[in-house]
């Protein structure tokens, strides 16, 4: 199957309602929205350790562990459409689209969908679709310093990494490290322990993965709103 009936897929699940099964996050009560909205606002950043909770991390560490034995992970790439580069000295994770074909992936995009909700509702970002994929970094790999968008060429806004790694320990490394947008200070390192949750202006805030020891999961994901280039529609590549 192609990308684009697959992206098409999870924008259909975004906006579907809820189903009953679905896994909710962790204690919705117990997190401060208004908090992680004011330090986006005033930081471009937030970081908020839980906002999955263990059940849901479980399940999707098992979907991915899935698509791992069934070979689906794909090398990961850099750059759009055609100028998609596989490049080894850049990033070194393996890669799997979110095609909404579990529960537990729809859980997370329901969970997903809130937030956008919220990000909307609050900051009026015109946020109209989500796209994520798994990320498997096998020991020794890494992700270089780089931004998830470049202002006014692509539609990504707002960026989101979750995490997957239920017994991480600091010695296996692999943190998530921001930058300041302007001096390039190191703003803080985040360790990839289950349930955290990362969200940050996709068009600011420069980070990388430091190389991992251990095996490392994410999902990363982008919230896109619908911009048009010299009067044509970005495709959603
Ligand atoms: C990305 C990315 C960070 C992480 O996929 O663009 O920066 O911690 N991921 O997995
Ligand atoms: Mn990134």
């Amino acid at each position: 199957m192609s990308e684009i009936p697959l992206k098409l897929a999870v924008n259909l699940a975004l906006d579907a309602p809820p189903s009953p099964d679905l896994v909710t996050p962790a204690e919705p009560a117990n997190i401060c929205f208004t908090s992680l909205i004011n330090s986006l606002v005033e930081k471009q950043w937030f970081v908020a350790e839980n906002y999955l909770s263990q059940e849901l991390c479980g399940q999707l560490e098992q979907d991915l562990q899935r698509l791992h034995e069934q070979s689906l992970l794909s090398p990961a790439g850099i750059g759009r459409g055609k100028n998609h580069l596989l490049n080894e000295e850049v990033r070194g994770d393996y890669t799997h689209w979110f095609d909404g074909g579990s529960l537990a992936q729809q859980s997370y995009l329901a969970i997903m969908r809130e937030l956008k909700n919220t990000l909307n509702r609050e900051l009026f970002l015109g946020l109209f679709e989500y796209e994520c994929h798994y990320a498997l970094y096998p020991p020794g790999a890494f992700y270089k310093k780089h931004l998830d968008s470049f202002r006014g060429r692509t539609n990504r806004k707002v960026t989101t990494v979750v995490y997957l790694n239920s017994d991480w320990q600091a010695e296996d490394a692999g943190e998530m490290r921001l930058y300041h947008p302007h001096t390039n200070q190191v703003l803080l390192d985040v360790a990839p322990r289950s349930g955290t949750l990362v969200c940050f202006m996709s068009e600011d805030l420069p980070h990388e993965v430091l190389p991992t020891k251990a095996e490392r999961r994410s999902i990363a994901g982008w919230f896109r709103c619908n911009t048009s280039l010299n009067g044509r529609i970005d495709p959603a590549l």
